[in-house]
């Protein structure tokens, strides 16, 4: 492959060929019947050598890969394509420093890790980022350790009357959430806010159950992701659904910790570093050997209403309008 700048990939606007898909793309998304047609020539006019190697790309595999598994996410690749890509230049790099300029829900970050390489993320979405931080920072937290405070935080958040959070306004209507549903979550989102960690292990556990949160919103509401969010008429949510499925995702987590500190000991401090910012501004700390990405899509995705729910339910922002705010980068 040409090697390339890193003002090559970042800065679009001085890269003429890049700017002329964009504009492509703004009045034509599928000129070539797919964006992946669509995009042929101008990589391959800007000098990117492409391999033809079709294979299982999407998320829906990590669904039951450990870790990968902690939060859903649509709009990723599978861990096993980023594996494979790993492999390919394993010999040429020995440890390689991996960068994914837009992080997502770090699969290759996560993946990075699980063989030991160190590795850089830069995620513009603050939720994202947050999954990202939290699913490559805590695999020495003790199973056991972590499954205790679930089950105080459960009982807890049960026997509350009346819980001191209330989910922002904007997210309370009954075509997001059935009422009795709603009171439930916000007990147990009360609850882990009132954990007051006082070491980074416990910030680590507060930050896990945030995740595990989040991770449980979607299939609480009356809404589907798929991949857009959108109202599910034939839903039925139970009014326990939130206890029972953080219950649920907690012992699943417990579960991966366990078999990352018994078959991945010796992986468990590899450096994994997610920035919060914009790809095409933010500067890298260090120089990086591979980079592994899927960039976003352009005019096909409002990441921002799309993750609306999980945004909301963990404080980014008390309104849509402040959600974008924390989430253009500068962009807007
Ligand atoms: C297709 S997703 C990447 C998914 C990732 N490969 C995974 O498996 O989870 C693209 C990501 O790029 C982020 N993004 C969009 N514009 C960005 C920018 N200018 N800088 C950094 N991240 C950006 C989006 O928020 C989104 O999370």
């Amino acid at each position: 492959m040409t090697p390339l700048s890193q003002d090559t990939l970042f800065r679009l606007e001085d890269f003429t060929l890049l700017t002329a898909r964009r504009k492509n793309v703004l009045s034509s998304p599928k000129q070539y019947g797919s964006s992946d047609e669509d995009a042929r020539p101008y990589l391959i006019e800007g000098g990117w050598h492409l391999i033809h190697a079709p294979q299982e790309i999407q998320f829906q595999p990590n669904t039951s890969e450990a870790v990968h598994r902690w939060s859903p996410y649509v709009q990723g690749f599978s861990a096993s394509f980023v594996q494979r890509t790993l492999e390919r230049y394993r010999d040429e790099y020995n440890v390689p420093k991996v960068l994914d300029p837009f992080a997502g829900s770090g699969t290759v970050l996560v993946q990075s890790k699980f063989n030991g390489f160190p590795s850089f993320g830069i995620e513009l979405n603050p939720l994202l980022h947050f999954i990202t931080s939290v699913k490559v920072a805590n695999w020495h937290i003790d199973p056991q350790r972590w499954l205790s405070t679930v089950e105080m935080l459960l009982d807890t958040s049960r026997s509350l009357s009346t819980p001191n959070f209330t989910a922002p306004s904007f997210l309370k209507s009954e075509t997001h959430f059935r009422a009795p549903v709603l009171r439930n979550l916000e007990k147990l989102k009360a609850t882990i806010d009132w954990l007051d960690p006082v070491d980074p292990v416990m910030q680590g556990i507060k930050n896990l159950c945030l995740l595990a949160f989040a991770s449980i919103l979607i299939d609480c509401s009356n809404l589907k992701r798929s991949p857009c969010l959108g109202y599910c008429r034939t839903k039925k949510v139970e009014d326990d659904a939130p206890f029972h499925l953080f219950a649920q995702k907690s012992r699943q987590i417990a579960a991966d910790l366990e078999f990352c500190q018994s078959q991945y000991a010796a992986v468990l401090n590899t450096p994994s570093t997610v920035f919060l910012g914009n790809s095409m501004s933010l500067g890298l700390p260090e120089m990086v050997d591979l980079i592994i990405t899927s960039p976003p899509y352009m005019n096909g995705l409002d990441y921002v209403m799309n993750y609306k729910i999980e945004m909301g339910w963990l404080n980014f922002g008390q309104s849509h309008r402040q959600l974008i705010k924390r989430s253009d980068g500068g962009l807007r």
